[in-house]
């Protein structure tokens, strides 16, 4: 039988094998990094659908949240990635590597990677105390906290961490809170140390607000939708927070207030990145 030149094959690989291939990726971006013991690790468990919900699910549908857990490992990676190419371009040595810290870990998708590194002490914290219970049962290498919502985080002495990661997190603390965060944060990392967040940028905004708060966003600069607002992400709503959008201008107030910006990658199908360094 004839195939037509336009039909389309779609081959769809098990996804330990495209897990495996982004982690040699991220392996030869640590080599490249010069770091010198290296553990070649497994991923570690998938959490289940319950903890996938309540911690990257935009909407309603069982879909999603099956799509989810097969992209699990790969994002994670993907992320790592992302963190390592992003710190090493604004000056860190990854030899340098002392302790990691990462606030809002969720079932620790990223965090658990960088066990690659077993010179690296990771701790790692949540409000939710589900994902916190299941990632101290799951994922060993790592420490694991509940934090309350607000700071300190008790459990961190001053000036003890190099990088500190927030991946998708300051896109649920309401702006009131983010300033006490980020002067938290800055407060555990060393003079001269990182932190890597996420952020809302364009592509949230289309894909969320519509209607008031879009209006709201125009003439304010920003806005926080609550659980029951409608375009709230699902995550959201199974976790009592919000969802916050707040335009450049008012990123760069709030976060330049604490943090040098040394750079805002802006993402056209995901979050915004921004990298920060605690002045010298
Ligand atoms: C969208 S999930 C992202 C989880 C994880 N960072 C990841 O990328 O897979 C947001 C997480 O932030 C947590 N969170 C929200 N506000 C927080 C806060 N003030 N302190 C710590 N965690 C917080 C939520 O409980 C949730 O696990």
């Amino acid at each position: 039988m004839a195939v037509s030149g336009s039909a389309k094959m779609r081959i769809r690989l098990p996804a330990e094998t495209v897990a495996r291939s982004y982690r040699d990726v991220v392996y030869q971006e640590l080599k490249d990094g010069g770091v010198k013991r290296l553990l070649e690790i497994e991923p570690g468990p998938l959490p289940p659908a319950q903890i996938i919900e309540r911690t990257g699910v935009m909407h309603d549908t069982e879909a999603e949240v099956a799509e989810q857990r097969r992209t699990f490992w790969v994002s994670g990676y993907y992320h790592l990635r992302e963190i390592l190419d992003a710190t090493r371009r604004c000056g860190l040595d990854l030899n340098n590597l002392d302790a990691v810290f990462e606030l809002g870990c969720g079932a620790a998708r990223v965090i658990r990677h960088f066990r690659a590194m077993p010179e690296v002490r990771l701790i790692a914290s949540d409000i939710g105390a589900t994902s916190i219970r299941w990632c101290q049962a799951n994922i060993p290498g790592v420490e694991f906290h509940v934090n309350q919502p607000t700071p300190p985080l008790e459990f961190a002495e001053d000036e003890s961490f190099d990088v500190a990661i927030a991946m998708s997190v300051f896109t649920h603390i309401p702006l009131n809170w983010q300033s006490l965060w980020l002067h938290e944060i800055s407060r555990i990392l060393r003079r001269g140390g990182f932190l890597v967040a996420t952020v809302a940028g364009e592509h949230h905004r289309r894909l969320q607000l519509r209607g008031k708060p879009l209006e709201c966003f125009r003439r304010h600069g920003h806005v926080t939708l609550s659980p029951r607002d409608p375009g709230v992400s699902v995550s959201t709503r199974l976790t009592n927070t919000w969802d916050v959008f707040q335009t450049k201008g008012e990123l760069y107030k709030v976060f330049g207030d604490v943090f040098k910006i040394l750079s805002h990658l802006e993402d056209q199908h995901g979050l915004d990145t921004l990298v920060l360094q605690k002045p010298r």
